[in-house]
This record gives structure tokens, C-alpha cells and sequence, in this order.
């Protein structure tokens, strides 16, 4: 019997158990299984033939120039492209063992399992605490919101500075606020995997490290993938590391495609393809 219908399948519990336990960087234990996995918008191929395992509370970080498809493929894992007209995916993801695009997966839900953080801040024009409460509401969640909220911005590492002034506008919270928002936003829903696209490039530094410590943070209890532009950024924060690039085919047109994916410590430092050398040494094109 198909038990996903409307849902997938229980993964791993995901309360906070501990500190995180070291990773044997040998053993990739996956949550998502992708291969052979194909992005169209229309009839071009954006991205071809990728495939990829995603370990279990590890950060993931997709990497390579500008056009690769790094948010296309983000955008898989929670069917984010479903809302793109003409995009379509091919091959498959498996999110432990069920398929993400499966015929009886409810794409909502996949989102509600897999959050999504965006590059830019994106509050609603709500308070702060309307703002977090918003997914669980939506979710008919009863009771004590309040501690929901609570729990979700104290994990986010902004309760602090919001606690006194909850019903404050969210769009009064700086950048780095205001991200930090989202990813309570988006934690509130009770995820399991956040997927973030370039989540800091519109932040200052100080933002910036506050949410790549926030990251580590969360990684003990999700599973991370993000797309970042910082090489530097990847290599402090990922476990693991894919590198994608830009292919011309025989009839001129390109395609992304996965280059290389290891523990990022290889990455950066020992690379076995050429192009992920000359991309992350800064000879790229
Ligand atoms: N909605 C869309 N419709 C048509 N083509 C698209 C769409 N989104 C992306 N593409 C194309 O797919 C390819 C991959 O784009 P994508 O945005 O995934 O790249 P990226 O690696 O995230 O780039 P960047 O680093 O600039 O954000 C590009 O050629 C892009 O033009
Ligand atoms: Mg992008």
C-alpha cells in the first residue's frame, strides 16, 4: 500500500539530541538520492544528468559560475519548479525512500518538510510575531502559539532581539534581521531539510557570520543545502561540497551540469576535476 499519499514517509525524529555527533566523512548517510536528474524550462535543458547524494544533518553547499543551474536544483527538492510555467524535472529524487515527484506526494507538503529560505529577505508586511506564526497557523496548528514562536526565534538566534517587540512591523528589523526572521519563518512548520538560496548575499559581514553560525547551529537538528556565490562561505560552513558548471553541447547549446562532489575539505584543497581546480583557484573562464 502507498502510505504517502498526502505525506511522506517519517524520517529520523528531529528534536534537538545532543550535541551533533562527528561525521564520518566516509559514510554519507542520504536523505535525498538524486540520479539522473534533468531540469527543462520549456525545451531547454538547464541542467543535465545530475546525481547526488544529500547527508543526513549535513550542510550541502552547490557551488559554480553564474547560469550553472545551482537554483534550479535547489529548487528541485521541494518542487519549488513546479510553480515555474514550462519547467519540468526528469529522472528522479528520492527523499529517503520515497519519490519527491511522485504521483501521490502532495507538493505542499513536500514544503512544508522542505522549507526554503530565499536570497533576499522576504518578510511578510505583518509583525514579527504574525510573521512567524503565519505557517502554523496556516498549518491549524490550536493552543499556545506563543511558545511556537517563541521556540522558533530562539532557534533562529533573534529572540533576543525581538522579544520586547513582537508586535512590532517586521519590515522595521534590519537585513540581517529580517533574515533571520525567514529562517524562524520557515523553521515554525517544524521542516526537516532548509534549502537556502544564497542566503546572505544581500547581508553585511557581521549578518553574514551571524547567520553561518546560526547554520552550524541548525545543522545539528536539519539537514542544510545552500547555494552560495562565496567560495569562502562554502568552505566554512559546508560538509560537503558540489561543484557544477556550464556546458556547451555538440549543437552549441549549454547546459549545467554536476562536476564534482566530496567532502569540501577535498574540494578546495585536493579537487579531481580540472574545472573544479581552475574554478576555485579563480582561473575559471
Ligand atoms: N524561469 C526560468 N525560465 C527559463 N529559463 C530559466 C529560468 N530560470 C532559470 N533559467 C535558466 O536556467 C539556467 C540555470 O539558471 P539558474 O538560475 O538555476 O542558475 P544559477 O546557477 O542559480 O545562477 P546564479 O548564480 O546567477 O543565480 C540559466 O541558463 C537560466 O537562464
Ligand atoms: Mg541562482
Amino acid at each position: 500500500m502507498n502510505t504517502m499519499a498526502g505525506s511522506l514517509s517519517s524520517p529520523p525524529k528531529t528534536a534537538f539530541d545532543g550535541p551533533k555527533a562527528p561525521r564520518d566523512p566516509a559514510s554519507l548517510d542520504p536523505v535525498f538520492t538524486v540520479s539522473g536528474l534533468s531540469v527543462f524550462y520549456g525545451d531547454y535543458e538547464a541542467v543535465r544528468g545530475v546525481d547526488l547524494n544529500i547527508g543526513h544533518r549535513e550542510i550541502t553547499a552547490l557551488i559554480g559560475p553564474s547560469g550553472c543551474g545551482k537554483s534550479t536544483v535547489l529548487r528541485c527538492f521541494n518542487r519549488m519548479n513546479d510553480l515555474i510555467a514550462g519547467a519540468r524535472v526528469s529522472g528522479k529524487i528520492l527523499y529517503y525512500d520515497e519519490d519527491v515527484y511522485g504521483d501521490h506526494v502532495d507538493p505542499i507538503e513536500v514544503r512544508r518538510r522542505i522549507g526554503m529560505v530565499f536570497q533576499k529577505p522576504n518578510p511578510f508586511p505583518k509583525s514579527i510575531f504574525d510573521n512567524v506564526a503565519y505557517g502554523p497557523r496556516v498549518n491549524g496548528v490550536k493552543g499556545d502559539l506563543g511558545s511556537v514562536v517563541e521556540e522558533a526565534l530562539v532557534k533562529a538566534a533573534l529572540w533576543d532581539e525581538v522579544k520586547d517587540k513582537l508586535k512590532a512591523s517586521a519590515l522595521s528589523l534590519s537585513g540581517g534581521q529580517q533574515q533571520r526572521l525567514c529562517i524562524a519563518r520557515t523553521i515554525a512548520v517544524k521542516p526537516e531539510v532548509i534549502l537556502m538560496d544564497e542566503p546572505c548575499s544581500a547581508l553585511d559581514p557581521i549578518a553574514t557570520t551571524k547567520i553561518e553560525d546560526l547554520m552550524q547551529e541548525l545543522a545539528r537538528e536539519y539537514t542544510i543545502l545552500i547555494v552560495t556565490h562565496n567560495m569562502q562561505q562554502a568552505a566554512r560552513v559546508s560538509d560537503r561540497t558540489a561543484f557544477f558548471t556550464a556546458e556547451v553541447d555538440d549543437t552549441g547549446v549549454r547546459h549545467g551540469r554536476l562536476v564534482e562532489f566530496d567532502e569540501t575539505s577535498r574540494i578546495f584543497t585536493n579537487p579531481v576535476d580540472k574545472r573544479t581546480e581552475d574554478y576555485i583557484t579563480g582561473r575559471f573562464g
